[in-house]
């Protein structure tokens, strides 16, 4: 199975983003949470940075909005470089009309679900999407324990994919090591976001390497 390793910068010195990004080779996105302090309680950084990063990196940049009104900003990040917008299904106001735009504008369209957010009522949306995100945190915050509950709608949304026959990555972002990995896999989950288990080791190209290598399996 292809599978998609996506390092997350919140773990990272915000100081050094340039060099911290190059540290990550042959990771296949980098994974850039934004956050304004409403949607989540933490703020993290926006538009102006994503657009430096961009021209920073040839890793394709995959952008987590974790903000208030992603129909105004998200088309916004796209313009600022990101090859992926997430957006989440419980701040977007219309959600199919903004995966449209992202995809209009040439990105990957993405939208995100909180863990007590179930996939049922999004059913009929999925085509609309490239990426569907499931959260096994609350997000706000890396360095959280995985939640364990969110495997059974992991598991229900890699269902809901194959019987539709969609060409839809399932991401996951949250918690996620190489103690959690593999069950994510397992229950169908194929892009992987990891933040500090990526950022916290000593050689984070290598933490890359063996959590691709624990997904693959
Ligand atoms: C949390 C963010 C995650 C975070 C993951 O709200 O969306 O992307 O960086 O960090 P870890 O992998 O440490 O849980
Ligand atoms: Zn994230």
């Amino acid at each position: 199975m292809a599978v998609q390793i996506n390092p997350s910068i919140l773990s990272a010195d915000f100081a050094r983003l340039a060099d911290e990004a190059r540290a990550v080779k042959g990771a296949d996105w980098l994974h850039v949470d934004v956050m304004d302090n409403h949607f989540v309680p933490n703020l993290t950084l926006g538009v102006p940075v994503v657009e430096s990063l961009s021209r920073a990196t040839d890793t394709p940049l995959d952008c987590h909005l974790m903000i208030e009104d992603p129909d105004r900003w998200a088309p916004q990040y796209v313009e600022a470089g990101a090859g992926s917008v997430t957006f989440h299904a419980e701040a977007a106001a219309a959600p199919v009309r903004l995966a449209r735009e992202i995809r209009a504008k040439g990105a990957r369209a993405s939208m995100a679900l909180r863990p007590a957010t179930p996939i049922e009522p999004y059913e009929d949306l999925l085509p609309e999407l490239d990426m569907l995100l499931i959260m096994t945190v609350e997000p706000g915050f890396g360095g959280q324990a995985f939640l364990d509950i969110m495997l059974p709608k992991i598991r229900r949304t890699r269902e809901l994919i194959d019987r539709h026959g969609l060409q839809l990555w399932l991401q996951v972002d949250g918690g996620v090591s190489e103690r959690t990995i593999e069950r994510c896999a397992e229950a169908g989950a194929d892009v992987f976001v990891a933040g500090s288990a990526v950022y916290g080791s000593q050689d984070p190209a290598a933490a890359v390497r063996s959590l691709r290598a624990q997904a693959e399996r």
